[in-house]
């Protein structure tokens, strides 16, 4: 698949991510009710000079699920041990991080919806009741071994918590759902980029920016090094609009923050399916790609901004859509 630009996944080229990333929740911007819980839930923690309970942060690429583990354990002023679901294959993988955490520690387990469920079961009682439950020795001569655990606080991130099995899910106490930014806040979010990287922008291209992000933080940083490349070539000392929507115009990104896979989903189901319902399989097979990847990476922001309608019939191009990409009903350009 080629590399798009408005991918909200992690790209090689946003290496600079940690470096920008707001340390506190008072610099984290947006999310206003996730945050407001998890404040009064940390203070209380910290007033009974407990760990917070265990936390899963669930939304779609690049909203700020790993930013906020590491805010949550900057708040609670303790440690914080990463590792991610994938990479997590044997189950003696797991007692092997469990066993370093010290009290009050943050354990971040990135992708939690990716690790094999019989490592998921070790998880419950260490969860529940901060201990290990592990079998030692082979065949005819194991036996089950309990090792204590300090308190300790697991933060999960997930971009599907459909894929969550319940007993999982069931013992978070806490559960944030990210939800996609409002384009002031994207543009807030551009202007701290510009500080912290310290490269002026103005005021409408920061707007301009913000409105192509699809309601996506990662985007928004992603597109400001990218036009600020633009505006340095040209010796510019400030990012225009000017410069702005000519390079966003050269990185093939429209005013939506649509890319011409986003043309391509969209034409293919007006001129194939007269513009639907049509059924994701098969729009699957008529662009050639997984429905998983329509579902998850694809259909999200079309959902999110009304172009794309889903219905118990299969999938609609809203009029919206119609207008946005200049075609009328009949599937005829204006
Ligand atoms: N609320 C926010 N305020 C400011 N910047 C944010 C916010 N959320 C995310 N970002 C920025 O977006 C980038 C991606 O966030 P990240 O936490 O890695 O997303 P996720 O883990 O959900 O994929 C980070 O570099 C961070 O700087
Ligand atoms: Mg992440």
């Amino acid at each position: 698949m080629e590399e798009r630009i408005i991918e909200g996944n992690v790209l090689d080229e946003d290496n600079f991510e940690s470096s920008i990333r707001p340390q506190s929740l008072n610099e984290y911007i947006g999310q206003t009710e996730a945050k407001e819980n998890l404040s009064v839930f940390i203070k209380a923690a910290r007033i009974r000079k407990e760990p917070l309970d265990h936390v899963l942060l669930y939304g779609p690429p690049g909203l700020g699920k790993t930013t906020l583990a590491h805010i949550i354990s900057n708040e609670m002023k303790s440690n914080i041990k990463t590792a991610s679901g994938p990479s997590i294959e044997k189950s003696g993988d797991l007692a092997a991080i469990l066993s370093t955490l010290e009290p009050g520690d943050v354990l971040f387990i990135d992708e939690i919806h990716r690790m094999p469920r019989h490592i998921e079961e070790i998880l419950y009682p260490a969860m529940e009741d901060f201990y290990l439950d592990i079998i030692v020795g082979s065949d005819g001569n194991s036996r089950n071994i309990k090792i204590d655990l300090p308190p300790f606080t697991l933060i999960g991130a997930t971009t599907r918590a459909g894929d969550l099995t319940s007993p999982l899910r069931d013992r978070f106490g806490i559960v944030l759902k990210l939800e996609y930014y409002t384009i002031d806040e994207l543009n807030a979010i551009v202007n701290r980029t510009s500080r912290v990287l310290d490269f002026s922008i103005e005021k409408e291209a920061s707007l301009e920016l913000a409105k192509r992000s699809r309601g996506t933080p990662r985007i928004s940083n992603r597109l400001f090094k990218r036009v600020r490349d633009f505006a340095q070539v040209k010796e510019e000392e400030k990012i225009s609009i000017k410069t702005a929507k000519e390079s966003l115009e050269k990185l093939k990104v429209d005013e939506k923050g649509l890319d011409s896979t986003d043309y391509n989903l969209l034409k293919s189901i007006i001129e194939k399916f007269d513009g639907g319902p049509v059924g994701i399989d098969a729009i699957a097979s008529s662009i050639g790609e997984e429905v998983t990847t329509i579902e998850d990476v694809y259909e999200p922001y079309l959902l999110q901004i009304g172009f794309l309608k889903r219905t118990n019939r299969g999938r609609v191009v809203s009029k919206k859509a119609y207008e946005h990409l200049n075609i009328n009903k009949e599937g005829r350009l204006f």
